[in-house]
């Protein structure tokens, strides 16, 4: 989207910094990091002076640093480049430093290069690192770059890092984690990522309640019989059975997006959109939780998962997750929440539901099910709102059936509206506003809620993996989950059941 030049002027990043990317060569820089960095200076959002410098293993020339990324422009931009003009005037402020992660070698090279950033380079002794490694090296560089005294503010600057999820493997390595990264790095300082809350239409939960005076009123356990939270993803694990077959969807999914989402639907109005307000109101919802019942909950697997390259033949590792958990507060109490995830099934969905209660008096005679009102928040792919209601079928009796009011994102403001999550969360970071980044505390009590349920999982008793078939709606024990309180799955964004 093109924005006039006041809005530019408003929400454009004005400080000059560097950004310092590690894992320079691998799969998140190529495909997110520089597209988005790059449409932001299309956009003409980043700062007049930046610099970028990548840092990895790979031996390369910053040339053919320039060309891989360019490469990677081609094919994942979300848009077509506007000219090879910008994409020159951007790359010129692109340099590579080939390194050692654990080599102190590395960090004094990119010392000197921070430091001539900041000089001719103007950059103003403002620096935002940015993680882009395997979990397994986060411990390595945060300490590199705090022994190395990279971590601590260059002169009158700003020192910032970017963490990547997952962020720890369960409540004590995120712990610990958060203990090393605050030996170094203050709290204020830390920016880690969960790029659901970059996505235009999970910050759209929060004006869609908060900008609007009609639905807050029925936010609530008066109106609302049960919330149903869906994530599902029509792609299996195809290349990442490494990573896949230590993480399992309770740990890729569940301790991060999907908790993001149950928090921006079941919080409280803050009382400011700041990064202490919001991230205050979300912790409160995470610490109303219940603990998560394995005997509530569905794990699932598909068939052909333990085929894949780097998973064990017998492994139980969970490709899919169903569970009912109840928010205890004022607000939601006794309310259900159905919570669901899983790869390798039958579309790509993520979609928030509300489904009202029955109206308490029924009136037709013709019509005996009046349950149908319910409101759905579609995050993707179709992204955009649905009201379902009742209305009368023409002719004569009464009879009633279901009906949608839609809004799509798509129709208002244009299939190219919508900016990629990590161009917003890199403007975020860049303008010191951590509002859509996880805290510690938040990051603690999710693992506090998934973790016990991963251990009794992995621990086998009484948890059976139930199979599914690749491009199926998941294992049919989610379906008798849910139904045990006479609800059932919505089966596709915005639509019917
Ligand atoms: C990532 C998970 O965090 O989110 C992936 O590691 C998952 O396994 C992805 O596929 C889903 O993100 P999106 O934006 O495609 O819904």
């Amino acid at each position: 989207m093109t924005f006039d030049v006041e809005t530019v002027d408003r929400i454009r990043a004005t400080e000059p910094s560097a950004i310092v990317i590690f894992g320079a060569s691998g799969d998140l820089t190529r495909r997110k990091l520089i597209p988005s960095l790059y449409l932001l200076h299309e956009d003409g959002l980043l700062p007049s002076n930046f610099k970028i410098i990548g840092v990895a293993r790979s031996v390369m020339s910053d040339v053919e640093f320039i060309d891989s990324l360019e490469d990677g422009i081609v094919k994942y931009c979300r848009r077509v480049p506007a000219s090879k003009a910008l994409w020159d005037e951007f790359s010129e402020k692109v340099t590579y430093v080939t390194g050692g992660y654990d080599d102190a070698d590395t960090y004094r090279t990119l010392g000197s290069m921070l430091g001539e950033a900041h000089g001719t380079g103007h950059t103003g002794g403002n620096c935002l690192f940015y993680l882009a490694i395997p979990p397994t090296l986060y411990e390595t560089v945060i300490r590199e770059l705090g022994e190395s005294g990279l971590s601590g503010s260059q002169g009158a600057g700003w020192t910032r890092l970017i963490i990547e999820k997952p962020f720890g493997r369960n409540l004590k390595s995120a712990q610990a984690l958060n203990e090393l990264v605050h030996r170094y790095f203050g709290e204020d300082q830390i920016y880690r990522i969960d790029h659901y809350l970059g996505k235009e239409t999970v910050q759209n939960i929060l004006s869609f309640r908060f900008a609007n005076s009609i639905f807050e009123p029925i936010w609530n356990r008066n109106f609302v019989d049960h919330v149903q939270i869906s994530v599902l993803e029509q792609v299996g694990v195809g290349h990442r059975g490494g990573y896949y077959e230590n993480a399992g969807v309770l740990r890729d999914m569940f301790q991060n997006h999907l908790l993001q989402l149950l928090s921006l639907t079941a919080m409280e109005p803050p009382v400011a959109l700041n990064a202490k307000e919001l991230r205050d109101e979300k912790v409160k919802v995470l610490q109303a939780i219940d603990p998560i019942q394995l005997r509530w909950s569905v794990g699932g697997q598909y068939t052909t998962y333990r085929e894949n390259p780097g998973v064990d033949p017998n492994s139980r590792t969970p490709t899919y997750f169903a569970m009912r958990l109840f928010v205890n507060s004022w607000r939601w109490q006794g309310v259900p929440f159905y919570v669901r995830s899983g790869k390798n099934l039958t579309s790509k969905t993520s979609e928030i539901v509300l489904q009202f209660k029955q109206v308490p008096h029924l009136l037709f005679e013709d019509s005996d099910d009046m349950s149908s009102n319910t409101l759905s928040l579609c995050i993707q792919p179709d992204e955009g709102m649905h009201l379902q209601f009742e209305t009368k079928i023409p002719g004569a009796g009464m009879r009633t059936e279901p009906v949608l009011m839609d809004f799509h994102y798509g129709d208002r403001f244009g299939k190219q509206a919508l900016p990629d999550a990590y161009e917003r969360l890199i403007l975020d970071a860049l303008k010191g506003d951590a509002s859509l980044f996880s805290r510690s505390d938040e990051i603690v009590r999710a693992w506090e809620l998934i973790d016990p349920l991963i251990q009794r999982w992995e621990g086998g008793e009484e948890a059976p993996v139930n199979f599914y078939e690749p491009g199926s709606w998941g294992p049919t024990e989610a379906d008798e989950l849910i139904a045990e309180h006479g609800h059932a799955w919505r089966l596709e964004c915005g639509g019917h059941n």
